[in-house]
């Protein structure tokens, strides 16, 4: 069953976290927002991404994308996990660079349609997938991906899609497989922004002969 589809406008929902309680839609401001959710703090694989997130979180904040994680933990036990996390990055002492959301009672798992059927806690109950969400500035859906509780995501990879989501938020483009903004590789098509968009569908073939290019 589809959850929540893209274009959808996000939930503005209320949240404990590390930095107090938040109204989503406020959080956001007039900013891009990236959600991504753990399934439990103080775990391997989470704890690898959360440290990975930390230390690319001025490449989001050059972005202009506000970043906030979620777990099923207490605010008490993110506190702690965040230092983990930055001792981790050998940064011990420095604050974690976004605030976690306590989803302690798995609300938004499930509002969200979050949840991992596979991985299941001590008392039984699901713990949250891996899902990550973009929202554009208008606070509606601009892509989401879901995970397994098994499989770490790639944040380079987060980055690359925002570049590509702000792009075409500017202009009338697509972006080909693995495209990068300015970074020219074997296939120099990869390096391309590909007007697609409106023109007529006689044309489009004509596209992936050619490289356009990148115009930011
Ligand atoms: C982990 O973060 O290491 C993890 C959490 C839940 C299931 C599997 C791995």
């Amino acid at each position: 069953m589809p959850g929540l589809l893209l274009g959808d406008v996000f939930p503005d929902f209320e949240a404990d976290t590390t930095i107090g309680k938040i109204r989503f839609h406020d959080f956001l401001g007039s900013s891009w927002g990236i959600l991504f959710s753990h399934p439990r703090d103080f775990t391997p694989v989470c704890t690898t991404e959360l440290a990975c997130a930390a230390k690319i979180s001025d490449e989001f904040k050059k972005r202009g994308v506000k970043m906030i994680a979620l777990s099923v933990d207490s605010v008490e036990d993110h506190r702690n996990w965040s230092k983990d996390v930055m001792a981790f990055n050998s940064e011990a002492g420095t604050a974690l660079p976004f605030p976690i959301i306590a989803d302690d009672k798995r609300a938004l798992a499930v509002q969200l349609g979050m949840l991992d059927p596979d991985e299941i806690d001590k008392d039984g109950i699901p713990l949250t997938a891996r899902c990550v969400f973009v929202i554009g500035p208008d606070k509606k859906l601009k892509l989401s991906i879901l995970y397994p509780a098994t499989t770490g995501r790639n944040f380079d990879e987060l980055l690359r899609v925002i570049d590509s989501l702000q792009l075409t938020a500017q202009k009338k483009v697509a972006t080909p497989v693995d495209w990068k903004v300015h970074t020219l590789t074997l296939y120099s098509h990869q390096s391309a922004a590909w007007v697609i968009l409106g023109i007529p569908r006689r044309m489009q073939s004509s596209l992936y002969r050619q490289t356009n290019p990148c115009p930011i």
